[in-house]
């Protein structure tokens, strides 16, 4: 047994970290816009300014619901700063360079986003941006020529600027409407053009990173709790209107997966292990299995949260889950209630403690030969639906050599310990995989740290830390590895 026939292999990317022209062609500011970058001990800053006195500041990004600007103040680009998303790796004018690389891989897939502010520049436009649509017209004509089938992500770690100055971004219930309007309008235009979409990049960030996931300047608990709701809902109807529009569409949720493991088989390890996982399938519980699970329920009721809601709601979430469930799995990680035991691994978006079975990234993040497997067995044996893995990937500093080239064994090492994983789910335990996208396939900025120098493609772009470079693209060692894995079906994983 091995993968299916038509088994999507291919690449992910996000319009924020990829495309840049942040203002070409009428496109407006996204949340991803005001955010500068950090480093591994050094926290991204998300810039502000207060309109009626002009002071300007920033609030460090970090864990956690706290306000990203003072009262009074609005997110804002301050002159003198450097914006990662600006430029990025400048995919709005490389995109015919770049899909001729996927091509030459093999890729039967890309997973792309649509910038919403590209669309939509303040969010609750009247009409839709013409010359942003024309962009993606010319993306999926290009993707086609090649026969590589867009995924669309439909926001993925930016909402329109305007949404979150104006609306507490997804904790107002407005943002529903805003957002099936720009999904029912991108739907219609690209018929016959795509066919895979995703409704919201790793839902379950609105726990952790509201500001990033749903564009929220105050991420109290009630407003994240309402901020996922309003998601959930909004998701729901663009799987209803997505199969009114194309019945070919196929949507689906994404979700990040850690997976973590109880440093100890003390039973308050186990349980505290298994509560943390429940707080991440709480989302796919929804999104994808249609019923909120009584244990965060119970949860809002402790914290005193009072969703805005109504009985049509459920019956959205209930009738129009997802169609597939995808998801992200780079790492797993350890907990325990052992308070001073084990070791932390460290870094501004901390991964929590050391695992001393594996092996580290320079960011923290281990390599887990184990994980996608569990992953995929936990997330099949929950839901029974179709999986997606759709990031997965090595963050690693890449150097050019002498003979000019880019020797990166490191991430080929981790790919194969990781695409072993997942074809023993896909072969040994039967698990139902649509296809597998790994994160970054061509160098773009780091999420986490806004860094371009934690690399996870397998093309390099000549672009460092700050904006500075000629943009040039240089495929790797990896680049002629994955073009193998692909054309032998993920059977030939050699080096
Ligand atoms: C996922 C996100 O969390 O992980 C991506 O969907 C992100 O946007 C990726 O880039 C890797 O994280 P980082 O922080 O290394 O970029």
């Amino acid at each position: 047994m091995s993968f299916k026939q038509n088994f999507l292999w291919g690449g992910a990317t996000a319009a924020n970290q990829f495309e840049g022209g942040f203002d070409a062609d009428g496109k407006g500011l996204s949340t991803a816009d005001v955010m500068t970058a950090g480093s591994f001990d050094t926290a991204r800053h998300i810039t502000w300014r207060d309109p009626e006195t002009g002071e300007t500041g920033y609030t460090e990004l970090t864990f956690g619901g706290k306000r990203v600007a003072p009262e009074g103040t609005v997110p804002a680009v301050l002159a003198g700063e450097f914006y990662p998303s600006h430029v990025a790796a400048d995919f709005y004018h490389h995109y015919k360079e770049d899909i001729a690389l996927m091509a030459e891989m093999g890729f039967k897939t890309f997973r792309m986003s649509i910038n919403w502010s590209r669309i939509f520049p303040n969010g609750d436009d009247e009409k839709p941006n013409e010359a942003g649509l024309e962009f993606y017209d010319h993306v999926f004509d290009e993707l086609k020529k090649y026969h590589i089938e867009p995924l669309v992500t439909l926001s993925h770690y930016e909402t329109p600027l305007n949404l979150a100055i104006k609306y507490n971004g997804w904790a107002s219930r407005k943002l529903i409407g805003f957002y099936t309007k720009y999904a029912e309008t991108v739907f219609k235009r690209y018929t016959g053009k795509v066919r895979y979409w995703l409704t919201f990049n790793e839902i379950n960030c609105m726990d952790i990173m509201p500001f990033i996931a749903g564009g929220l300047i105050d991420g109290s608990v009630q407003n994240r709790a309402q901020g996922a709701h309003n998601q959930f809902v909004a998701s729901a109807l663009a799987v209803k209107l997505g199969h009114e529009i194309d019945s070919n569409y196929q949507v689906g949720q994404m979700l990040a997966y850690s997976q973590l493991y109880a440093m100890t088989a003390d039973p308050a390890d186990q349980l505290k292990t298994l509560k943390q996982m429940d707080d991440t399938l709480f989302y796919s519980d929804v999104q994808t299995g249609g019923h909120y699970p009584a244990s965060r329920l119970a949860y809002y009721q402790r914290e005193g949260v009072r969703l805005a809601d109504s009985p049509e709601d459920y019956e959205l979430l209930a009738k129009y889950s997802a169609d597939f469930l995808s998801f992200s799995c780079y790492t797993s990680n350890v907990v325990t209630t052992h308070e001073g035991e084990g070791k932390d691994v460290g870094g501004n978006m901390s991964m929590g403690l050391a695992n001393p079975y594996l092996k580290n990234s320079a960011w923290g993040w281990a390599t887990d030969p184990y994980v996608l497997r569990i992953a995929l067995n936990t997330l099949y044996n929950r839901y029974r639906k179709p999986l997606w893995i759709v990031e997965n990937g090595l963050g690693a500093v890449d150097q050019i050599a002498e003979d000019g080239k880019i020797h990166d064994d490191y991430r080929i090492d981790y790919l194969q310990q990781n695409i072993a994983s997942m074809r023993d789910a896909v072969t040994i335990d039967g698990v139902d995989l649509m296809g597998y996208t790994s994160w970054g396939c061509i160098d773009l900025v780091s999420a986490g740290t806004g860094e371009m120098s934690k690399r996870y493609g397998y093309v390099y772009v000549d672009q460092d830390d700050a904006g500075t470079g000629s943009l040039r693209r240089l495929p790797k060692d990896s680049f002629y590895w994955y073009k193998q894995v692909i054309a032998t079906n993920g059977d030939d994983l050699s080096n």
